[in-house]
């Protein structure tokens, strides 16, 4: 069975866990949201009275938007910068904010700004370090991971990751430093293109709250 969702609503993807509570957490203090939404269960369709909400892997919100499932999305730099949807960004939310690094063992350092001509790293962003080696002339042998990136330095997968980070407790914890900053990351709001023209009355309100209250606080 194929659910369609009633049209009335917008659909707004969102990655699930902490993101997921900072934009509820903006939505309702923009007055954008004005009932309490419960995260907890393992519903992935949440709906309240003007929106859904589909809760989905953070890598997977652009599919969800690009393709018109969702009007609206949030997602990060460090996700956007590798699948690049054809999606409009209007707003910059300033949550989840985190650096792309390159991190490795502290004896990594010395060899790493030794100009060598290829490097081994792994990464659950392969485009973003293809795109940054590549620009370095560097090459890269990327070997990507889904999660646990900061063990591959530690079992020898590669000297070398890059990864976000946020707090930096990850990388302490498994003593790894960071080698060199590449860029900081934070959640944009993401729009489907074709509903920014055909449910303007429902989209630009929503951007226009949500810019007030980030400009102003209110
Ligand atoms: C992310 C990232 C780091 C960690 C950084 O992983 O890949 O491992 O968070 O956060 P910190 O600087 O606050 O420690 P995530 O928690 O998404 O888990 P994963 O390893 O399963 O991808």
């Amino acid at each position: 069975m194929i659910r369609k969702l009633n049209n009335n609503k917008l659909t707004i993807a969102l990655p699930k866990g902490r993101l997921f509570d900072q934009t509820i957490d903006i939505l309702k203090k923009a007055e954008i949201l004005k009932e309490d939404i419960n995260s907890t269960s393992r519903k992935l369709i949440i709906e309240s009275r003007k929106f859904y909400f589909l809760l989905v892997r953070a890598k997977d919100v652009p599919t969800y938007v690009e393709n018109g499932i969702a009007d609206i999305g949030v997602a990060g730099d460090d996700v956007l910068l590798e699948s690049n949807p054809d999606v409009y960004r209007p707003i910059d939310l300033k949550i989840g904010v985190c650096d792309i690094v390159v991190a490795g063992l502290p004896e990594s350092k010395e060899k790493y700004f030794s100009n060598p001509t290829s490097i081994k790293v792994s990464t659950k962003y392969p485009e973003v370090t293809k795109q940054f080696f590549g620009k370095k002339g560097i090459k890269v042998n990327v070997i990507e991971l889904y999660g646990s990136v900061e063990l591959a330095p530690l079992v020898g997968l590669s000297e070398y990751i890059v990864d976000i980070v946020e707090t930096g407790r990850t990388l302490r914890e498994n003593g790894l430093v960071v080698i060199e900053h590449i860029r900081q990351s934070s959640a944009k709001l993401i729009v489907n293109r074709i509903s920014y023209k055909t449910r303007k009355e429902k989209v630009l309100p929503l951007i226009e709250r949500l810019h007030k209250f980030l400009d102003k606080g209110v």
